[in-house]
């Protein structure tokens, strides 16, 4: 994908690159971290379950309960994170598959980059054989930026009792349902 990004130093739009690609390496941890507690979006339980599921992917390997999808950015001159995501397999529902959190830099928002990885998660979860993707996420003011994405990328409110998906009290569930045909890549 061809993205701009504006100059820390300058202001200046500067024109970069970002690239979506699966997995974590143990060298991808600490940024990754940074970036999850940065954007103000997770609370501390939900950090910490993201700090061993990222360890766990970097040093064990993926699981079907958590894979890693990130984008990466030369904006900095060098290669660094843009943003990721995290999802999994819900247990005992195989064609039932989680959300688990997504983050994109602030400087590199409303570019589509949170699109471009939402669209490569639903591209692997419907090559194996899912059908559904569900997330939680909060009814506070403060998650309402997130609604408009998940709502722009065809994720509906899903108002009825999931009992594979028990939200915690003020959360809010999303649901996006697909045929098992894969959706089309976006162009990168
Ligand atoms: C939510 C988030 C991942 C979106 O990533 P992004 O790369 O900026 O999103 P995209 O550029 O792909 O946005 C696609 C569409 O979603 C909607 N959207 C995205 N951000 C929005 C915002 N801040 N306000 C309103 N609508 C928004 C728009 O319709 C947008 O299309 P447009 O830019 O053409 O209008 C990013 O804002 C983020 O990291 N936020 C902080 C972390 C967070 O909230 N995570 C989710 C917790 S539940």
């Amino acid at each position: 994908m061809d993205n701009q990004s504006i100059d820390q130093d300058t202001g200046q739009a500067v024109e970069c690159e970002v690239r979506i690609l699966t997995g974590v390496a143990p060298e991808d941890v600490e940024s990754l971290l940074d970036m999850a507690a940065a954007c103000g979006m997770f609370n501390d339980d939900e950090l910490s379950t993201a700090e061993s599921m990222v360890w766990d992917c970097a040093y064990q390997g993926e699981s079907d309960a958590c894979r890693f999808i990130q984008a990466r950015t030369n904006d900095t001159g060098g290669d660094s994170l843009a943003g990721f995501l995290c999802y999994g397999a819900l247990a005992h529902w195989p064609d039932s598959f989680e959300l688990i959190g997504i983050s994109v830099t602030p400087r590199l928002q409303r570019q589509g980059i949170g699109s471009a990885m939402l669209a490569e998660m639903e591209r692997q979860v419907a090559a194996r054989g899912g059908r559904r993707i569900l997330l939680e996420t909060e009814s506070a003011r403060a998650f309402e930026a997130a609604h408009s994405f998940y709502e722009a990328n065809g994720y509906d409110r899903e108002d009825r009792f999931l009992r594979q998906f028990i939200p915690k009290e003020g959360g809010l569930v999303y649901r996006k349902d697909f045929t098992s045909e894969a959706p089309e890549r976006q162009p990168q």
